[in-house]
């Protein structure tokens, strides 16, 4: 008996569609010969919904995540669109993607491959063997605290966003990342900024709660700001960190340095919960996205670096499917892809030309199949 799972393309704006198409082509091929099928639909998210139909998310495409197994996105905004309004432009529609599915997980891992300790503009010994997961909250916090707006008054223009938690938005996440670091190196850091912010006293006194029921893991807390140069200046130190919003928005990108290049890291969205479809044979319903935006700049040339939608696709299968086999399998041959020297240009050693995005994907399933 096949097992089909449903997933919803949401491709987005600039390397979106190029890095998705190859992410899907490896997860096809992974799953070659087994009794597992992958029934794609395609939405439309950000800058693209925009221009089809003049909002960034319609709740056709919404409904479509919602019946879906698993979605899986690309990215989103551009300068085509920057000029619009906060609550229409491209990145509401992702905003409210996660809002609405309740995706209050987002888990980023970074992982230095041993081929790319030499792509980091760190030096190879700091970042040779690091391998952490920033556990980002993503529903809470300044991205959807209110009041947030800009405000005109006598006495000129102000503006205000609000940072706000509830104890039970802060115990799921940090719960969330001990269970991680119990299959991981059983280490997490908190990170908050306890010494001046509010939510952030209240964020540490309800991690420091979640912790006491771990005894098996090694618990700390870390200030925001030390603690983003720690994890360029000792990143191997670190296992699991979780983190609000912001917080790990900032310093997601930032541990991208370790990895080489932010095209190379995968994101999951997760809610904890089983998928609605009946009969679905997924067991979580999950977001799956790279990490890095729409890079205007090099968008439609074919230069985008495949390898970030490509993990993602891996987290889909693992977290999702329980197909940890064929997850296992394309992790194995992203690395052995690095290993042989094959890159694109963001990546790409010194005197080697790089290679296209499709070029670096069919890299990837012909190691696969091998
Ligand atoms: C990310 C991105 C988004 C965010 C943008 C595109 C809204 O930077 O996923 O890290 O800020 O969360
Ligand atoms: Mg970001």
């Amino acid at each position: 008996m096949s097992r089909t799972f449903k997933i919803l393309r949401l491709p987005g704006d600039g390397v979106g569609p190029e890095v998705l198409d190859e992410a899907c082509a490896v997860i096809e091929a992974a799953v070659a010969g087994t009794d597992v099928e992958f029934e794609f639909a395609d939405g439309l998210i950000g800058g693209a919904a925009i221009d089809a139909h003049g909002s960034p998310l319609s709740d056709e495409d919404l409904q479509k995540a919602r019946d879906s197994d698993a979605v899986f996105l690309g990215a989103v905004g551009g300068p085509k669109w920057d000029h619009l309004p906060k609550e229409t432009r491209p990145e509401a529609g992702l905003l409210g993607l996660r809002k609405a599915l309740e995706l209050f997980a987002n888990l980023r891992p970074v992982k230095v491959f041993d081929a790319l300790a030499g792509a980091s503009p760190l030096k190879d010994d700091i970042v040779a063997g690091a391998d952490l997961m920033v556990v980002r909250e993503l529903t809470g916090g300044l991205y959807f605290g209110q009041p947030s707006e800009r405000r005109t008054d006598p006495s000129g223009r102000s503006a205000i966003d609000t940072l706000p938690y509830h104890e039970i938005e802060i115990e799921r996440i940090v719960d969330l990342a001990c269970k991680i670091a119990r299959q991981r190196r059983g280490k997490v850091t908190s990170v908050d900024k306890a010494n001046v912010l509010n939510s952030s006293q209240l964020w540490r006194e309800v991690a420091t709660e979640v912790a006491a029921r771990y005894e098996d893991i090694e618990f700390e807390h870390a200030l925001v700001d030390s603690c983003a140069m720690a994890l360029i200046s000792r990143p191997k130190s670190f296992d699991v960190m979780v983190m609000e919003n912001l917080f790990g928005d900032i310093l997601s990108d930032e541990a991208a340095v370790l990895a080489g290049s932010l095209g190379m890291l995968p994101s999951a969205s997760l809610n904890g919960k089983a998928p609605t479809r009946p009969g679905s044979p997924a067991s979580m319903f999950g977001m799956y996205e790279p990490v890095h935006g729409t890079a205007p700049d090099i968008a439609g040339q074919g230069k985008a670096n495949p390898i970030g939608a490509t993990l993602s696709a891996s987290m889909m299968l693992r977290f999702s499917f329980g197909l940890d086999e064929q997850a296992d399998a394309i992790d194995a041959a992203v690395a052995q892809t690095l290993n042989d020297g094959i890159r694109t240009g963001d990546i790409a050693k010194a005197g080697t030309p790089p290679v296209s995005t499709a070029e670096l994907g069919a890299a990837i399933r012909e190691r696969l199949a091998g």
